[in-house]
């Protein structure tokens, strides 16, 4: 068999690791959940659930995939844990069912493209969302989207993924700088940052129940964790990079693009009504920008680059969601990458279809791989290596880093006990949600 590629550089996984986590969750899901859960609140409950839970759940992955040096199902076995193979195979399968609809929505981000250098969402920017977010637009879009993804996969880790990467996270970083530059123009630039900021302590405690999940949610979906995606993408990585620091540089960029999202959103909700409304589902983010950038002067143009640093920080995610699957086709069945990627992407292009009759389905796939699938898939990983596996993989972790022993110790007793406790309660408070949602009709 060939031999498996490897990054070419400790930046070049740094960046396919930034890649994959900055996406549409920093910039459409964060501001938005954010402006709908209390502004500041979420704010502080989302940045402890990055930091305290989801950073250990990196380790936890890059553990396994280092260890392993496979595809994520084949890791475990590697590791002398065959028969925890499952675990990576559900987060395969979340990665095939996320991909299906994250694609669906980076066509919306192609029209939307479009849309700004035509002007044609400036009249009516609800009609336009109307539009193009279901039937044959959506569906083209859907297309489009996969086949740049395919493209960029089938050409492999380091010349697909890594250089892909490497352009497409600094343009993401200087166009959102700019951005926030603008917006701190806008007339409601004061008010929208005072909601974002300054949070209210009571409003955490009183509403307890309801930020939680959406925040631990977040944090997982935008750290790609439970995935399966860091196990596949640190397999690629060298026996002497640091995990924990590489770990830690790829959260802290992570967060610092989505708190920089905030800076560009919420001036401009505020400019054009509030945070009222911004909580309605997955289209109103796109109606409110949308009408914002109608309104305001020069609006076209900033819509068009908004739309394209969306764009690019959607297709440098979505490539990770295909490479789980494809590395592991391609490795056990001994397929051409090239040949797995089109025949996975078509495949997950199809599951993609019905969320793009309308976005309740939508809404259906993204509550079930946030409520239910996430949540279990990081509570087995933490369960795995905090309880099951041998020490010998646990001391993976400070292998080529200078961390000590007591440093491996302390992570190994937090993803024993918080880790598991923290998403045992968001697993209850989501599967209830998704029930409710359920019984109510609210899906289908
Ligand atoms: N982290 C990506 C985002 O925030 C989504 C994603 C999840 C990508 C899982 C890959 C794997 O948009």
């Amino acid at each position: 068999m060939a031999q498996r590629e490897t990054w070419t550089s400790r930046i070049g996984f740094i960046f396919a690791a930034v890649g994959s986590a900055v996406g549409l969750g920093n910039i459409w899901s964060f501001p938005f959940q954010t402006a709908a859960n209390g502004g500041a609140a979420f704010l502080v409950v989302y940045l402890l659930a990055v930091f305290l839970i989801g950073f250990p759940t990196m380790m936890v992955e890059f553990v396994i995939g280092r260890r392993g040096e496979q595809n994520p199902i084949a890791s475990f076995g590697k590791i002398g844990y065959g028969n925890w193979s499952f675990t990576g195979g559900l987060g395969l399968f979340s990665s095939l069912i996320t991909l299906s609809f994250y694609s669906v929505v980076g066509g919306w981000v192609l029209s939307y493209i479009l849309g700004s250098a035509t002007g044609a969402y400036f009249g009516d920017a609800g009609a336009y969302f109307g539009s193009v977010a279901s039937g044959p637009t959506a569906i083209g879009g859907h297309l489009v989207f996969m086949v740049l993804t395919i493209g960029i996969v089938a050409s492999g880790v380091t010349d697909g993924i890594e250089r892909a990467t490497k352009v497409m996270i600094p343009g993401v970083l200087l166009l959102l700088v700019a951005l926030a530059g603008w917006a701190t123009t806008l007339d409601g630039a004061a008010e929208g940052y005072s909601y974002y900021l300054s949070p209210d302590f009571g409003v955490i405690a009183s509403n307890f129940g309801s930020i939680v999940p959406p925040a631990m949610g977040q944090a997982f979906f935008t750290l790609s964790l439970g995935f399966s995606v860091m196990i596949a993408y640190s397999s690629y990585l060298g026996r002497d990079d640091s995990l924990p620091a590489d770990g830690g540089a790829i959260v802290v960029v992570n967060t610092l693009i989505a708190l920089l999202a905030g800076f560009v959103v919420f001036p401009i909700l505020f400019a054009t009504g509030g945070a009222e409304g911004a909580g309605g589902g997955a289209g109103t983010a796109f109606v409110a920008l949308a009408g914002a950038f109608g309104s305001l002067p020069a609006g076209g143009i900033i819509g068009f680059f908004f739309f394209a640093v969306l764009l690019f920080a959607a297709l440098s995610s979505s490539i990770s969601l295909l490479e789980v699957p494809v590395s592991y086709v391609s490795e056990n069945y001994g397929y051409k990458r090239s040949t797995t990627a089109v025949a996975m992407g078509g495949l997950i292009a199809v599951i993609g279809v019905p969320a793009t009759f309308g976005t309740s389905w939508l809404g259906f796939y993204n509550d079930l791989v946030f409520k239910l699938l996430l949540p279990i898939s990081v509570l087995l990983l933490a369960v795995f290596v905090g309880w099951v596996a041998d020490r010998e993989a646990v001391d993976e972790l400070g292998r080529g880093s200078s961390v000590g022993e007591s440093f491996t110790s302390a992570w190994l007793w937090w993803v024993r006990l918080v880790v598991p406790v923290a998403v045992i309660v968001t697993l209850y408070l989501g599967v209830e949600a998704l029930y409710t949602g359920l019984a109510s009709g609210a899906y289908f």
